[in-house]
């Protein structure tokens, strides 16, 4: 196998962010070397600290560096979503082992310094994959715009192009909370692909089908990710009427695994700052001419079938 690709997840730990964080671990084509927190789902603490449990329980053989980013939006006030993943951002559970935090793993204060870092390291090999607002990457933007487009791709979990928001009637919820670091992140140049609503939302994890995954491989991790996701999938049955939750975050990073599974578009994006009324809504030119190669690339179509089938394949 050739040598896994290093990746830089950029999180506002909440429950589907850490299934994607588990999904990452387990993936070995990857290489989870850094992990950088943002306030969201949760404030930046609470993030921090499931980040932190989320690799305690992996105990993974090379511990990624972990730091932490924004503690609010560029310009508006913070929204957190309480309703749906918890006021820890877990659900209030407990994972079994993860109460005591791993001292051994320092978190850094810096999430910008981090993901510059990363970049001059790893230079076109690097993948980042950020699944929360995108303030930390705006900030990097505005920083040292030149250095951050030596990644080699940069993938966002964000937006709603063809289909209604999830804050809102128009709004999808990590760009919501940071609109403007949503709208500069992507139209800086960089080699961007949005994974938005459109496709997450035909993503569905049904809470029985995780449930069998952890009766038939007794797999800790999977029995410690029932847990988390309870009163996720809870939320949805009260306000979707399925017992089940959005792969929103494991999508984008199964983007980077498996690229086929998504067909994108390259179109140009603004994001609505201004507008109480729109705050956060995603405007997409879709483009099919010579200057397409500078606008990020949008999933519009999943095959989702074979993405949750190789989703719970590998959260053992
Ligand atoms: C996004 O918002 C958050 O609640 C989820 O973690 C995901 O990143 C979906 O709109
Ligand atoms: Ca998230």
């Amino acid at each position: 196998m050739p040598h896994p690709l290093p990746l830089l997840i950029d999180t506002d730990c909440g429950v589907d962010d850490a299934l994607a964080l588990a999904f990452a671990f387990r993936s070995p084509e990857l290489s989870v070397e850094f992990i950088t927190t943002v306030a969201g789902n949760v404030g930046v603490s609470h993030c921090t600290r499931n980040v932190l449990r989320i690799v305690r329980l992996l105990q993974p053989a090379t511990p990624p560096v972990i730091a932490r980013g924004a503690k609010r939006p560029l310009k508006k006030k913070l929204l957190t979503a309480p309703e749906v993943h918890g006021v820890d951002g877990f659900g209030g559970t407990t994972i079994r082992g993860t109460r005591f935090l791993p001292a051994s793993l320092r978190v850094g204060r810096n999430a910008v310094k981090t993901i510059l870092d990363a970049c001059r390291q790893h230079g076109s090999r690097l993948t980042i994959v950020a699944v929360g607002p995108l303030t930390n990457l705006a900030l990097a933007v505005k920083s040292n715009r030149r250095l951050l487009a030596r990644a080699g791709r940069i993938i966002t979990m964000g937006g709603a192009m063809r289909v209604p928001g999830n804050t809102g009637p128009v709004a999808e919820f990590n760009y919501f909370v940071d609109p403007e670091a949503a709208d500069i992140v992507l139209n800086a140049g960089l080699p961007v692909t949005v994974i938005p609503l459109d496709v997450t939302e035909q993503c569905v994890l049904l809470a029985q089908d995780l449930r069998d995954v952890a009766v038939r491989t007794g797999s800790r991790l999977a029995r410690a990710m029932v847990a988390v996701t309870r009163s996720y999938m809870k939320y949805h049955v009260r306000t979707e009427g399925f017992d089940g939750g959005y792969l929103h975050d494991p999508l984008a990073v199964a983007a980077v695994v498996d690229p086929g599974l998504l067909t994108t578009l390259p179109a140009q994006i603004r994001v609505e700052c201004e507008s109480p009324l729109t705050r956060g809504m995603t405007v997409a030119t879709f483009s099919y001419g010579t200057r397409s190669s500078v606008f990020p690339r949008v999933a519009i179509g999943v095959d989702q079938a074979r993405f949750k089938r190789f989703f719970l394949e590998r959260i053992v």
